[in-house]
């Protein structure tokens, strides 16, 4: 079946060194959110991508992408989670599961996405993809001193898309957030009302655009053709 995609796009990037949003830095002549978006299309089971917006954006529609009639837009809210929801009530009450991805994210595969829905979708509840992590981890005190050197074993990146039961998901949302839950990626809600999420092996090179120098890796990724 036909799946459609979340992408919150509303938040304001306070972690980039420019005054643009993350998502509309430039890579190889084009911006991140649509370099993200074409991927996406490109996939087979992807039917559309909702692009949530802050209200303030004004550079989403003034981009060639925005006219594609499978991309539609709306408003998202204070949280990452009220945007995420936002977009959810935008879809059609008969889709049964759906995507969430980071629009800073422009460096994912076709193959990842396949294998994430085709994994996720045996269970009831849905999966993230994820890498696993290579460097060795140190937990510290507020100081920044070791206090111990954690486990890599069962030691994971959270990466999207996401594929999750929109029920499961809109559920989870709204739980977390009417308890004021901590909840980073749509996994840690379905976490916090203790339903289990697959983990699926992804590459790492899907990574979230966040500070200056990852422009140059996302555009050598994206020019490696991978896809
Ligand atoms: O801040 P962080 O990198 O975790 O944000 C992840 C994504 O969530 C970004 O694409 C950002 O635009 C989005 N977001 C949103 N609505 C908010 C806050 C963040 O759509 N209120």
């Amino acid at each position: 079946s036909l799946y459609s995609v979340v992408l919150p796009a509303a938040g304001i990037g306070k972690r980039m060194l420019s005054e643009i949003p993350k998502q509309y830095l430039t890579i190889a002549g084009r911006t991140i959110i649509e370099h993200t978006i074409s991927v996406l299309l490109k996939h087979p089971q992807i039917r559309r991508v909702i692009v949530v917006l802050n209200p303030e954006d004004a550079i989403f529609n003034t981009l060639p992408i925005a006219q594609n009639p499978k991309v539609e837009t709306t408003i998202g809210g204070k949280e990452r989670a009220d945007s995420v929801l936002a977009g959810l009530q935008h879809l059609d009450e008969q889709e049964q599961w759906g995507l969430v991805h980071d629009a800073a994210r422009p460096c994912l595969s076709l193959n990842d996405i396949s294998k994430l829905i085709a994994i996720a979708e045996q269970g009831d509840i849905g999966g993230i993809l994820a890498s696993r992590v290579r460097d060795t981890m140190k937990r510290s005190d507020t100081s920044n001193t070791i206090l111990h050197t954690e486990s890599r074993e069962n030691l994971w990146h959270a990466l999207t898309p996401q594929f999750f039961n929109l029920t499961e998901l809109k559920y989870a949302l709204e739980t977390a957030k009417n308890d004021k839950a901590l909840i980073t990626d749509e996994a840690s809600a379905i976490e916090y009302i203790g339903k289990p999420v697959k983990l699926i092996e992804g590459q790492a090179s899907n990574l979230k655009v966040t500070q200056p120098e990852d422009l140059l890796l996302a555009e050598f990724y994206l020019t490696q053709n991978k896809n």
